[in-house]
């Protein structure tokens, strides 16, 4: 795996701090980026849909507002979304940097990332959309179902998930490219491969 030194040749005292949105359909491998660039680049990987499903394991009452919505592949209320993701990025470790997985997902969203952002301070260094087509995605999911056993990964709620990634989500590059954050990577292939597009896509964003 690449370290972070390829990516940042002089680090500060306590190494850079990056903060990035990695997007991308269901099944175009979010998760499993995430946490191999957590690694390169020290920091935490937080995805809210891993937040939801362990919320959701451990009975709380957030986990069974959220399981209501993603049972049937539909977003939890914008307004539980939020404030879960200003309290996550209050925590001491995301003061590192991160890599948000699962949010935004909507405008709203985009609206409340840049206002819990700016009351910390804080500015995005890239966005990163992983791309993938529909084939290779149910196909993903479709293997993910068996190995996991997601609740939500009933026909029906994948169907769905995929509606509002493509109505609600994948828009919202376009605002982020506008900005000049967006990194776009072609999610097929190996594993290893699609990291080394993604680290030396970064690598010309972040400068
Ligand atoms: N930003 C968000 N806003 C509203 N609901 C969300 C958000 N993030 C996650 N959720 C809820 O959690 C569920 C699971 O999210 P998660 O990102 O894990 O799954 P996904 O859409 O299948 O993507 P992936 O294939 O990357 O796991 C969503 O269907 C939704 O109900
Ligand atoms: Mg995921």
């Amino acid at each position: 795996m690449p370290s972070r030194h390829d990516l940042h040749p002089a680090p500060g005292p306590e190494g850079r701090v990056t903060r990035l949105i990695i997007m991308g359909p269901q099944g175009a491998g979010k998760g499993t980026q995430a946490a191999r660039l957590a690694e390169v680049f020290g920091i935490p990987a937080i995805s809210t849909g891993d937040i939801f499903r362990a919320n959701i394991k451990g009975g709380t009452e957030l986990g069974r507002l959220a399981q209501e919505y993603t049972n049937k592949g539909e977003l939890v209320p914008d307004e539980v979304t939020d404030s879960m993701v200003r309290d996550r990025l209050g925590e001491e470790d995301a003061a590192q940097g991160f890599i948000l997985d699962g949010y935004p997902r909507n405008a709203h969203q985009v609206g409340a990332l840049d206002g819990i952002l700016g009351d910390l301070g804080w500015q995005l260094d890239g966005v990163i959309e992983l791309t993938a087509d529909r084939d290779e995605l149910l196909a993903r999911i479709a293997k993910r179902a068996q190995l996991e056993g997601r609740e939500d990964d009933t026909e029906e709620a994948i169907a769905r998930r995929l509606d509002i990634y493509a109505e609600q989500t994948a828009p919202l590059t376009a605002a982020y490219a506008e900005r000049g954050l967006l990194v776009q990577v072609d999610g097929i292939g190996e594993v290893t491969e699609v990291t080394d597009r993604i680290v030396a896509g970064l690598a010309a964003q972040l400068g």
